[in-house]
C-alpha cells in the first residue's frame, strides 16, 4: 500500500532518541551534540529507565525537553504496568532496583507515558506496531511486512532491539545501513533508531536520528560518551556488573 508524506507546512528538524535506559552520560552527550544545529521537537521512543544508574535524571531530561515520548517495557515494568516474568535476571534485577530509585513524580510520568502516538505526520512505537504490548521485535522482513500493514503513515520509528536498521518497503524489502537515508514519495520506511544508553551492534557509541522534513532525509547520528563513567556508577549502585561491562563492547 502506497503512502502520501503530509503537505510541508511548516519544516521541521526532529532528533528521535530511545532506549535511554537511565545512562545519562550517553544521553547528555545526545543532547550536547544537538546544541549546534536547529531541532524543533525532541521524541523519545521507549525506555527511558531500566539498566543503567540514572533512571529519575534521565526522566527529568526527558521531561525538560518536553519530548513527545511512549512507553517502553522497562518504563512499564519499572511501574508494574508491564510483566517482568520474562526478563533475563540482570534485566530483572535492574527493574527491581529502577523501581526502588523513582519518586512518585517519576512513576505518574512512566504510567503516563501511551504506546502508540502519531505526531506530525509519522508513527513511534517502542516494539511493534501490531500488539505493541507484547513487545515483540522487528528483525525479519517478514516482521517488517507485517507492521508495514498495519502503517498507515510513511514514517514509522521503533526501538526496542537496540540495533539502528531501515527497513523500505518497495514492492520488496530493502534494508539500509547507511548513515543518510534519502526518502522517497510513495515508499514507506521502518526506521530502528538505536540505542542511546546501551547500544547492542558492536558499536558502543550513543545512537539517534535525526528527521528533516524539508530535505525530506533521515540521518543516523553516534556519539562518543564517557563510557567509563556510565560503568563506573552501575557498579558503584551494585547493578549486574554485566550491564557495566556490555556499555564498553556496544553489545
Ligand atoms: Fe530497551
Amino acid at each position: 500500500m502506497k503512502c502520501i508524506f503530509p503537505p510541508l507546512i511548516e519544516p521541521m528538524r526532529f532528533a528521535l532518541f530511545a532506549d535511554i535506559h537511565g545512562n545519562l552520560e550517553a544521553f547528555r552527550a545526545v543532547l550536547g551534540t544537538l546544541q549546534n544545529g536547529r531541532i524543533d521537537r525532541h521524541i523519545c521512543v521507549g525506555d527511558i529507565v531500566g539498566y543503567g544508574a540514572n533512571p529519575g535524571e534521565c526522566i527529568k531530561l526527558v521531561k525538560d525537553l518536553d519530548c513527545l515520548a511512549v512507553a517502553g517495557n522497562h518504563d512499564w515494568a519499572a511501574v508494574d504496568l508491564a510483566s517482568i516474568d520474562y526478563f533475563n535476571p540482570y534485566a530483572k534485577e535492574a527493574v527491581l532496583w529502577t523501581r526502588s530509585q523513582l519518586s512518585q513524580e517519576d512513576r505518574d510520568f512512566l504510567k503516563g507515558l501511551e504506546l502508540v502516538r502519531e505526531p506530525h505526520g509519522f508513527t513511534i512505537v517502542h516494539a511493534t506496531l501490531k500488539a505493541p504490548e507484547e513487545w515483540n521485535y522487528i528483525f525479519s522482513a517478514s516482521d517488517a511486512h507485517e507492521n508495514f500493514q498495519l502503517l498507515s503513515n510513511c514514517l514509522l520509528f521503533v526501538g526496542h532491539s537496540h540495533v539502528p536498521i531501515i527497513f523500505e518497503e518497495n514492492g520488496g524489502y530493502r534494508y539500509h545501513f547507511g548513515r543518510k537515508v534519502n526518502l522517497k514519495e510513495g515508499q514507506k520506511y521502518i526506521i530502528n533508531i538505536g540505542s542511546v544508553g546501551q547500544p547492542r551492534d558492536g558499536d558502543p557509541r550513543a545512537s539517534f536520528f535525526i528527521y528533516d522534513t524539508e530535505s525530506r532525509q533521515v540521518e543516523l547520528r553516534r556519539v562518543e560518551y564517557n563510557v567509563d563513567e556510565a560503568m563506573r556508577k552501575i557498579v558503584e549502585a551494585n547493578l549486574p556488573p554485566v550491564l557495566a561491562w556490555r556499555l564498553r563492547e556496544g553489545e
